[in-house]
């Protein structure tokens, strides 16, 4: 009986060692398995609510960065440039894993991407290019402004209007997006003979500044024919003003509306000749900076500088089809 007690005793501590062999080998395999920590974006953002298009670019990054399981960190400059740098070294004492930014303007980023490269952080740029060299930054995915405004530009040549007489609406001043639009256009007119009357830049790409705009210009008697608006809720201001003045405007009217940024909304004006022409800025850069950061963490050679291929949609060839698979 004493054999078979102590027998027992033995079998049971041997299977307790077992066990709690196997427990430590599970809790290594637990540790070796332990899910690694999520990927910690930190995006430096310009405004809000800053236009439609900024709507459903942030709405883009909050998509992606959670389906990819990113924790993403993001903040907005609201307007104030130092406060996006401030901001932006922040993140970085935070020790985010990449860093991407959208500048209100493109000048005065040197001093950040010095900092993420010290501190280890890709240093990414999104939509607009900013004014660093090269060894700077990691990586670069935006649209190329000036080559936006030259296809409207070239457009406008081929209508072929006389004695054109252009108002521009210019967006935020110093960002690259309004600096490559009006370059666009300014080289167009000096060398087409064209006439801006008018070109100013509303801050915050505001649609209410541009009604107004447009309203006193019209009051003050200004003659013009075309508006040329660095984005769709500037156009949709502009065309507001006109309305109130009883001006023609659009596919048959006495004024040529440019628009930049083809929202789905817009592009049902584009449809209904409202605008002539609305230039694409594609805002859905989440999946774009995704592919992007698991290339990176893959090991792989990414592309230093990609620009986002767009296009343009004419009032004169547009389709509801087209309008109907737009998805922003
Ligand atoms: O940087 C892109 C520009 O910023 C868009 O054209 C404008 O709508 C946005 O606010």
């Amino acid at each position: 009986m004493k054999k078979l007690i102590s027998s027992v005793l033995v079998l049971m501590l041997v299977l307790g060692l077992v066990a709690c062999g196997g427990n430590s080998a599970g809790s290594e395999d637990s540790e070796a398995s332990a899910e690694p920590s999520a990927i910690t974006v930190g995006v430096v953002q310009t405004n809000a609510n800053e236009s439609d298009w900024r709507t459903a670019n942030t709405k883009s990054f909050n998509e992606a960065f959670s389906a990819a399981g990113y924790e993403t960190k993001m903040v907005f400059g609201e307007g104030d440039h130092a406060k996006q740098i401030s901001q932006a070294q922040q993140l970085i004492q935070e020790e985010v894993d990449y860093l991407v930014v959208l500048g209100l303007q493109s000048a005065g980023w040197e001093d950040v991407a010095k900092s993420a490269q010290e501190a280890g952080i890709p240093f990414i740029m999104a939509d607009r290019k900013l004014d660093l060299s090269e060894d700077l930054y990691t990586a670069m995915v935006c649209s190329d402004f000036e080559a936006e405004g030259k296809k409207a530009v070239d457009w406008l040549k081929a209508q072929a209007i006389d004695d054109c007489k252009i108002v521009v609406l210019g967006g935020d001043t110093g960002s690259s997006a309004q600096l490559g639009r009006s370059k666009a256009i300014e080289d167009g007119a000096s060398a087409n003979g064209w006439d801006i009357v008018f070109n100013q830049n509303m801050k915050g790409w505001d649609e209410t500044l541009a009604k107004q705009a447009v309203a006193d210009l019209i009051a003050s008697g200004k003659e013009f024919n075309v508006v040329y608006a660095e984005n769709d809720n500037m156009a949709r201001g502009a065309c507001d003003a006109m309305d109130a003045a009883g001006i023609t405007y659009g596919k048959d009217g006495d004024v040529t509306v440019i628009a930049f940024d083809a929202n789905k909304w817009a592009l049902e004006k584009v449809l209904a000749g409202e605008f002539n022409l609305d230039v694409e800025c594609n805002p859905l850069h989440g999946p774009r900076i995704v592919k992007l950061i698991n290339s990176l963490e893959a090991g792989e050679t990414v592309e230093k500088n990609a620009y986002v291929d767009e296009e343009m949609f004419d009032c004169d060839t547009i389709t509801q089809a087209i309008v109907d698979a737009r998805t922003y």
